[in-house]
């Protein structure tokens, strides 16, 4: 189920809506019998559906158009897609602020350790005030690293230079001079943000590095047994982005054997599958990949995928085609 705001603009501009009656991730041969039900001009799809080809060929010739209701497009075989001159499109822009915002938050609730702390108060384990209880670290003026730098990693650098004053390393394919321009300069001349050509340095280098790459076939587990083994002793990892960016599996031992610090997860692996002892894990604070689901941000994603289906019906090239 999605927000209404995008069925009701479809239904306003006259199309008629199906929508699955299943509130539940669908089986692949579910979505083809759906598909196959009908003939529909446009399908509206969700991160958990993979479009590939049997599920293009369920859809027909007379399907212009698949509207991913996500930023991401991985579930998406576009060069498929393509061939068939299907248009793909997505959501970027409007869970931006949401998305960011949720990294911000995940990086504070792991070095101020706020789940634990909930878990411990509530277990009535909290006896009175002690010095020495359950100890963070601040992020105030730390370094953090952002491994790709779109607009969601721009974003949260903003957030964490603003509000905490971090200095921020980046890294992305190439620099990107207009962004570090957008930050002061310190009396001393020090620049708050710098580039980084090799994602290594990043990870040596950070006391924070918040992963904002696409899951792409030379971004799958990108952050590997050896990327975490550069991390310093008291660092964390944030991931926002897709589960198989990072081996899970590595990451468990890593935080198991006290480097990393701590992780902050948002996107997993095998979703929804966790690797096995992640969940044990007391440094680790993991969130069901709600990074974008704050009520305006999917009312707009809404919105926007319909958008993008009414410009691909009306012959128009919609707004966020995916380009391969
Ligand atoms: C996206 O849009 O790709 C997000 O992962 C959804 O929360």
């Amino acid at each position: 189920m999605i927000p209404n705001s995008g069925i009701d603009l479809l239904q306003a501009k006259g199309y008629e809506v199906m929508v699955s009656p299943e509130n539940r991730v669908l089986a692949k041969s579910e979505l083809i019998d759906f598909l196959k039900k009908d003939q529909y001009d446009a399908v509206l799809c969700l991160l958990t559906d993979k479009i590939d080809a049997d599920v293009l060929d369920a859809a027909g010739k007379q399907c212009k158009i698949f509207a991913n209701y996500a930023v991401g497009f991985d579930n998406v075989d576009l060069k498929t897609a393509a061939d068939r001159g299907v248009m793909i499109t997505n959501t970027p822009g409007v869970l931006t602020d949401s998305v960011a915002e949720h990294a911000v938050a995940l990086m504070l609730s792991v070095a101020h350790r706020i789940p634990e702390s909930d878990r411990f108060t509530r277990a009535g384990k909290y006896h009175g005030w002690e010095p020495m209880l359950l100890l963070g670290h601040d992020m105030s003026h730390k370094v953090l690293g952002i491994v790709g730098l779109g607009r969601i990693g721009s974003r949260v650098a903003h957030i964490a230079a603003a509000g905490f004053g971090m200095k921020i390393l980046y890294y992305d394919v190439k620099r990107a001079e207009s962004f570090e321009q957008e930050f002061p300069v310190a009396d001393n001349g020090a620049p708050q943000v710098e580039f980084r050509e090799n994602p290594d340095m990043i990870f040596e280098q950070a006391d924070v590095v918040s992963i904002h790459v696409p899951l792409l076939p030379t971004t799958r587990h990108m952050v590997d047994a050896r990327k975490l083994g550069l991390m310093k002793k008291t660092a964390y990892l944030i991931n926002t982005s897709r589960g198989p960016i990072v081996d899970e599996v590595a990451l468990v031992e890593a935080l198991k054997n006290g480097t990393p610090h701590g992780a902050a997860l948002d996107v997993y692996e095998n979703e929804p599958a966790l690797a096995p002892g992640l969940a044990d894990l007391e440094n680790v604070v993991l969130t069901p990949h709600t990074a974008s689901g704050t009520e305006e941000t999917r009312q707009a994603m809404s919105v926007l995928a319909a958008q993008n289906i009414i410009e691909a019906l009306e012959g128009r090239i919609p707004p966020n085609v995916v380009k391969i």
